[in-house]
């Protein structure tokens, strides 16, 4: 028996629910992660290692948890991220995202390898919505400048260049269930052939760049004026590499455990970044966000007490949306609200604004 959507409680409910309902191939890719999954367990436990120093006595009648990234006013701060094949999860794919983002106001970012097509997903959107574009990039640079080009006319408000993936990590449960239902837009370079016997993440791949390198950002701000922001950054030499660059933001991501495993979580990173940033002044130079392992709204707190602007979720949403449609991402993000509500007032801060490093004990992030 399928539980009723009311009986999720929080995000983590929907993996239980989507785990037993889904097909076992679309388990599979949405679920694994690279080799052993050291890292995929890492990006939760981390946060557990951060402990709250809440204030008292705190007038929290009202709570305004609203922000903004990139320059968008967003309710919540955590956006939609980046996740390939939605068609796997749900027979209309990715719209089911951007439909119940449109009701929350949050923001989602469209994948490159989107089941749907990049005009269905900007179509589904309401006049308003807001979306940015995920860019794996080709070895065929004519074929991504058309990418972009296409995007910002459309009106994507950000391009998430994604730098974690120069090869597509072994993501071994994948791999097993041997991917034959793609249900994708497959991009190929010329003359290649998709194989299958690799699971999808590798079927759908083989076009990314892993020439992709720092010379290359001159270029893409020469081709748009999209706001540029590097997904899958994790030390903080890359981060000021970032800033020298010109880029507006950065995403501290692991990929959600699917690339390099032993990666280190989004959250640690940061709590190592963002002392240095200050020191150097260049905090308010460009916008760092995490993803990995969020799952409550205590986890955005923490993010967003350690300086980050917003957090990236990603399966949570896939799970929902497998599992119950538009219904169960409206709900999933209705119960983050929640949370966020209570978990403001219980940590003392009525604004995001309030949020600062002395209200999380973070001893324990380097220790373990
Ligand atoms: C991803 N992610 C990802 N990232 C990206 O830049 N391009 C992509 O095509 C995909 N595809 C993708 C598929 C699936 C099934 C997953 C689970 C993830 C990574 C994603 O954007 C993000 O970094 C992680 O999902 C964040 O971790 P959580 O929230 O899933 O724990």
């Amino acid at each position: 028996e399928m539980p009723l959507l009311e009986q999720c409680y929080n995000l983590l409910d929907f993996e239980g629910v989507a785990k037993r309902v889904m097909k076992k191939t679309a388990w599979g890719y949405y679920s694994s992660a690279a080799d052993d999954e050291i890292t995929l367990r890492e990006n939760q436990n981390a946060f557990q290692r951060i402990w709250f120093r809440p204030k008292v006595l705190v007038n929290v009648e009202k709570v305004d948890f609203t922000t903004t990234m990139l320059g968008t006013k967003v309710d919540i701060p955590f956006y939609v991220t980046a996740t390939a094949l939605g068609k796997l999860g749900h027979v209309e794919g990715e719209v089911v995202l951007t439909r119940a983002s449109a009701k929350h106001n949050v923001i989602q970012m469209i994948p490159t390898l989107a089941s749907c097509s990049f005009d269905e997903i900007m179509d589904a959107a309401d006049t308003d919505q807001v979306q940015w574009l995920q860019l794996y990039v080709n070895k065929d640079r004519a074929i991504t400048k058309k990418i972009v080009e296409h995007a910002e006319k459309r009106g994507c408000k950000g391009l998430f260049i994604t730098v974690d993936a120069p090869q597509l990590g072994r993501r071994e449960k994948d791999m097993r269930l041997k991917f034959t239902d793609e249900g994708s837009n497959v991009q190929k370079g010329s003359g290649e052939k998709t194989d299958n016997s690799q699971g999808a993440a590798r079927a759908i791949s083989s076009f990314i760049d892993p020439g992709l390198s720092w010379d290359d950002i001159p270029w893409f701000k020469s081709i748009t004026k999209m706001p540029i922001v590097l997904k899958g950054v994790q030390r903080v030499e890359d981060v000021l590499r970032a800033v020298e660059v010109g880029c507006a933001g950065v995403v501290l991501s692991n990929h959600g455990g699917r690339q390099l495993d032993f990666a280190r979580s989004g959250i640690e990173v940061l709590a190592e970044t963002m002392p240095v940033l200050k020191k150097m002044g260049l905090d308010k130079k460009i916008e760092v966000y995490i993803d990995g392992g969020v799952r409550r709204a205590t986890d955005i707190i923490k993010a967003l007490c350690l300086g980050a602007k917003g957090v990236g979720i990603g399966r949570p949403f896939l799970y929902a949306m497998s599992a119950y449609g538009q219904d169960g991402v409206e709900r999933a993000m209705q119960l983050l609200k929640d949370e966020m509500e209570m978990n403001m007032r219980l940590i003392g801060a009525t604004r995001i604004d309030e949020l600062n490093e002395g209200m999380v004990d973070v001893r324990g992030v380097f220790n373990h």
